[in-house]
């Protein structure tokens, strides 16, 4: 696996590729890898011939007393893991490789409306530096291809509207949540819960499984499946930030009576760490 520090080397490297006929995919992750990351870029090599990994913990995302400064960074082990799974170049960029005029003087790339709810709401800004970094990624790295884990889904549907907008040629694909066996979705933070908090954490899956049950079942309005499921967190221990139901292509708040093609998603507190997942309510087809 070829490890890449500059830009320029990683974009002749990828040129290269291209020349000769191979086909490009490209998987963004901020490191500390995990099984939930090493299935993008599975999926990624079903579909492309050279796959480019970056690991890059951007400091555009983070808030005012985020955990940017104690983001777990393990980039030996991140580059044990990418190779065993058949990557082919990994991406290590400084700061200033990415904004080169300083992470806070860089072109601020903003998608209107749907950065604005939900995790938008709740960490402001979170998604304009979500949106700049992952655009510039595919400016450096010029991919043909790139995945997604929906685990984020908001952050997917801001990324899927930055490069439909700004008419990247690329194709996004957003990849299946991986969760652990309790249903705890796989992240880099859950690794600040204890051993009990990750048990307790199973609710949030059981309760998106529990909206989507009730959504399909139509036997409850919208709004009350969205109290309860808050409820529900709460009783468990957890402080919810969020339990909805929305229109899984852009958010928006749903009709009563059209109820396919929603996706619940929360938003919790447990102890130290803020968990979000989500689950789309159709049926699997
Ligand atoms: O999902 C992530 O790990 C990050 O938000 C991303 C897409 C790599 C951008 O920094």
């Amino acid at each position: 696996m070829h490890i890449f520090r500059e830009a320029s080397a990683l974009r002749a490297w990828v040129r290269g590729q291209k020349q000769q006929g191979h086909r490009v995919g490209f998987v963004p992750t901020m490191g500390n890898l995990h099984a939930g990351h090493f299935s993008l870029i599975e999926i990624a090599r079903r579909h492309c011939d050279r796959i480019v990994a970056s690991v890059f913990v951007n400091p555009t995302q983070f808030g005012e007393g985020e955990d940017f400064d104690r983001y777990p960074r393990t980039p030996d082990a991140d580059a044990h893991g990418l190779r065993d799974h058949g990557c082919d170049a990994l991406f290590l960029p400084e700061v200033g490789e990415i904004y080169p005029f300083g992470a806070a003087q860089g072109v601020c790339v903003h998608v209107p409306g749907l950065s604005d709810a939900l995790e938008g709401a709740a960490r402001p800004g979170h998604f304009d530096g979500v949106a700049s970094v992952v655009c510039r990624l595919f400016n450096l790295v010029q991919p043909d291809l790139a995945v997604f884990g929906s685990k984020d889904y908001q952050q997917l549907l801001v990324v899927r509207r930055m490069a439909s907008d700004l008419g990247f040629p690329l194709e996004i694909l957003g990849a299946p949540i991986v969760r652990e066996a309790n249903g705890l979705a796989m992240s880099s933070r859950n690794q600040y819960l204890d051993a009990a908090q990750r048990e307790q954490a199973a609710i949030i899956h059981a309760t998106l499984r529990w909206m989507c049950e009730r959504v399909r079942a139509s036997d409850m309005p919208l709004a009350e499946i969205e109290r309860k499921a808050s409820t529900r967190l709460s009783e468990a221990g957890f402080l919810p930030d969020y339990a909805v139901l929305r229109n899984a292509d852009d958010l928006s708040e749903p009709n009563e009576h059209v109820r396919s093609g929603l996706v619940a998603l929360l938003a919790a507190r447990l102890g130290p760490v803020r968990l979000i997942d989500n689950m789309a309510c159709d049926p699997a087809v």
